[in-house]
């Protein structure tokens, strides 16, 4: 059985990618964060009690902070696969946090490549490992971005992003790790979190739709963003750990839209009309915008064999048909005199 390790494993690629390898069969570890709360709302439905016989899943609480805890979990599960999706990844609060920004998503993955070079050595055992890069490296250079297209971050996320993506190169170069880069773009889906703007629009689209919100206030609505599923991108970061050699590889769609045509289709979806409802708050701008993603994968279609199921309509359909639901069950709530708390996030 092979063991793989997911680092993020209770944010929204962690849950896609842990349902995908137990369903290939492998024995999955996951990381968690210590919180006063429970965080594993994406990966409930997995939950196995780790005493059972014949588990297949286990939670270790570690930080992508803290080296020396990363090491003795590394030590621990002994994987032979290592996903690390693990960051703090929303663009927004990286400038409003951004030295916490750099150390998660820059020097987090450097930690995690000297554990995995220290316990590899010491076992011989060969420990792959993914790297969750993105689109917003390429960030000011214009479309249509490939694996060759220069890196412009325009945020604290993606500039700790990029170190990161150079520290894999560099690590496989220098020591012959197998690790790779996926330079995904925008993924999306019904477990999104609902800073994300997609998510944020359907889940306030469907609960206009009912009478619990009568405004949703947005940013700017210009920006082009290639959106997948992520169920697709989570099968492509798999195919890249099962090659012979680690490389690099875009994985997109292909096809771009705006914020202001996602907010369209999902309004249409609904029988809406947006001009009554979408007001722009400047809070919602950016210090720089990343203006335009639109990848070119044809790397990862010729050499991986990937390809992306999902397209715009289907992904505005599904989130449009998750969040309706959950808009009914919280009328229900309401009507029956639940007190339902109302969420919110500064300036995300
Ligand atoms: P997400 O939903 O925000 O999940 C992030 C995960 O990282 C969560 O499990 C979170 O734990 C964990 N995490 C955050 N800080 C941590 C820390 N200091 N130590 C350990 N764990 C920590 O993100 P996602 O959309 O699934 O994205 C997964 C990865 O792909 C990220 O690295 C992201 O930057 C990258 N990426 C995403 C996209 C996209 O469009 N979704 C595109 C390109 C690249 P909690 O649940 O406790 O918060
Ligand atoms: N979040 C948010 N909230 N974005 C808004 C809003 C708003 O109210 N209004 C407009 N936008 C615009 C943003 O300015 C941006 O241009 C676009 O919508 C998409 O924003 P997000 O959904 O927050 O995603 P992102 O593109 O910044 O980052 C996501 O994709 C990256 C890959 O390109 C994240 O998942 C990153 O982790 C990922 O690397």
């Amino acid at each position: 059985m092979t063991r793989a390790l997911i680092t993020g494993i209770t944010g929204q690629d962690g849950s896609y990618l842990a349902e995908h390898l137990l369903a290939e069969g492998y024995e999955v570890h996951g990381l968690i964060r210590r919180a006063s709360t429970f965080n594993t709302d994406r990966i409930d439905h997995l939950y196995q009690d780790p005493h059972a016989p014949g588990a297949t899943l286990f939670l270790h609480h570690a930080d992508l902070t803290d080296g020396s805890g990363l090491r003795h979990v590394l030590e621990s599960v002994q994987p032979t696969e290592v996903y690390n999706l693990a960051a703090q990844s929303h663009v927004a609060v990286s400038f409003k946090q951004p030295e916490y920004s750099a150390d998660v998503d820059g020097l987090g993955p450097l930690r995690l490549l000297e554990a995995i070079r220290d316990v590899q050595g010491r076992t011989g055992q060969v420990i792959r490992m993914y790297q969750a890069g993105t689109s917003e490296m390429f960030g000011g250079s214009p479309p249509p971005q490939s694996e060759g297209t220069a890196f412009y971050p325009r945020s604290p996320y993606g500039a700790a992003k990029v170190m990161a993506h150079h520290l894999v190169v560099n690590y496989r170069e220098a020591y012959g790790l197998h690790a790779s880069n996926g330079i995904l773009f925008n993924h999306e889906s019904e477990r999104r979190g609902e800073t994300f703007v997609t998510r944020k629009i359907t889940r306030a689209a469907t609960r206009i739709k009912l009478g619990l919100q009568d405004v949703l206030y947005l940013g700017n609505l210009d920006a082009e963003r290639d959106w997948g599923h992520a169920e697709d991108y989570v099968r492509a970061m798999h195919l890249m750990l099962q090659q012979d050699e680690p490389g690099d590889y875009v994985i997109a769609t292909g096809e771009s839209h705006t914020v202001r045509s996602f907010v369209n289709k999902v309004f249409a979806a609904l029988g809406l009309e947006p001009e009554r409802y979408v007001r722009i708050d400047p809070n919602y701008y950016r210090p720089t915008e990343v203006d335009a993603l639109r990848g070119d994968a044809s790397r990862a279609r010729a050499a991986l064999g990937w390809e992306p199921r999902v397209g715009i309509d289907e992904l505005v359909r599904r989130m449009v048909a998750h969040d309706l639901e959950l808009a009914k069950q919280e009328l229900t709530l309401r009507k029956a005199g639940h007190v339902v708390a109302q969420r919110g996030a500064a300036g995300a």
